[in-house]
């Protein structure tokens, strides 16, 4: 009988949380990235736009490392996707003229993975875990000393052939990236030298993105044009590169084939993507909150089963951005939604229609 499984996919993909379909938003983050994506990746640090913290950091640690001749301190980049995580990583070994070596946590099943990937790389090398925080208990504590003191301890054989080997492993960095960083034991944490977070970025840095890409697509747009993509992103460039593409076909079809402020609000109506960049499952878990729960406190996992979407991606794609912009909290005793979020659906705290007479 065949093996219906390709060889090479004995691993899981990253992204283990299924794309249920419903919604822009989730399924332009909740997947990996595309190659037309990668093509719109800034390749250095004047390429890229915004995190300026994060960059000024960035750039103090790379300078120094470069003039001792030494490796670059391990980093961790935390955030929601489509930030810029993976960016910056293949960003630092641009500008440290090393190599990158891309993996991700819940691929690295046992200790021997992980000592393949790490005995390959050369002095200086990166080694990028994305979703480090789903890396398996049993293969993170060899994470430690392989970080700290750059070898690996590995048992070999069972039984009374069991022995344990030393590798010594070239001087590398380790930059972690995680959506989850709160899912992060203190002792790998601890062992980060630099632990920055990137922030959802402001409506004009992304303007910039969105005409950066433009450029490089040689997809004709106007300010107006770019300004309506920019406040519809969310805050994240990967969304806004996204809406370009389909903004394009929109434009390609209906409208001559320029994006201007306009033709792409019909786009991105035609996406159920509002003026504020809420999609149709942002608003269903709005509605959820208020009709069924009186506007919580509720827990996630509740909200999830209404909303039919996993628990996971509403906490790591959609949740994040619904706080930051004020639509809902979180408690100790669940999700509340406030009085901008039971607006963005229309309705009252009361849990009346807006604008009917109790
Ligand atoms: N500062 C930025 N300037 C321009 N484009 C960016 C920037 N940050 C991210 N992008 C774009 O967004 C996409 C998603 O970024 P990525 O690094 O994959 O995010 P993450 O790893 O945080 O999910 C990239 O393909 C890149 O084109
Ligand atoms: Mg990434």
């Amino acid at each position: 009988m065949n093996d219906p499984q390709p060889p090479a996919a004995k691993s899981k993909p990253p992204s283990a949380a299924p794309a249920t379909g419903l919604g822009f938003i989730s399924t332009t983050l909740a997947t990996p990235v595309t190659a037309a994506e990668a093509a719109l990746r800034p390749l250095s640090f004047s390429d890229f736009t915004g995190q300026l913290k994060t960059i000024e950091r960035l750039q103090v640690m790379v300078g120094a490392a470069k003039k001792r001749g030494e490796a670059l301190n391990h980093i961790l980049f935390s955030g929601p996707p489509g930030l810029g995580k993976t960016t910056l990583a293949f960003i630092l070994g641009y500008e440290l003229g090393k190599n990158v070596r891309v993996t991700s946590g819940p691929v690295i099943e046992k200790a021997g993975d992980l000592a393949g990937l790490l005995t390959n790389l050369e002095e200086g090398d990166i080694l990028f875990i994305d979703e480090i925080h789903r890396i398996p208990k049993t293969v993170e504590e060899y994470l430690y000393s392989a970080m700290e003191d750059f070898r690996l301890d590995i048992m070999i054989d069972q039984g009374p052939n069991a022995r344990s080997v030393r590798l010594s492993i070239p001087r590398f960095t380790l930059v972690g990236a995680t959506t989850r960083s709160g899912l992060l034991t203190a002792p790998l944490r601890s062992r980060f030298t630099l632990q920055t977070r990137l922030d959802y970025y402001d409506h004009a840095t992304l303007e910039g993105i969105v005409r950066r890409s433009c450029g490089l697509l040689k997809v004709a747009i106007d300010d107006a044009g770019a300004q309506e993509i920019a406040t519809r992103a969310r805050g994240t460039p990967r969304v806004a590169n996204n809406l370009i593409n389909f903004v394009r076909d929109f434009a390609q079809e209906r409208a001559q084939g320029k994006i201007t402020r306009p033709v792409a609000a019909a786009a991105l109506e035609l996406l159920e993507i509002d003026a504020a960049g809420l999609d149709e499952m942002d608003k269903r878990m709005l509605r959820i909150m208020a009709e069924n729960y009186r506007g919580g406190p509720v827990g996630m996992s509740t909200i999830a089963v209404a909303a039919g979407e996993e628990a996971e991606t509403l906490e790591e794609v959609h949740e994040p951005f619904l706080i930051q912009e004020g639509y809902l909290q979180r408690t100790p005793q669940g999700r509340i939604l406030t009085a901008k979020g039971y607006a963005a659906v229309g309705l009252k705290p009361s849990g009346g229609e807006q604008g009917s007479l109790l």
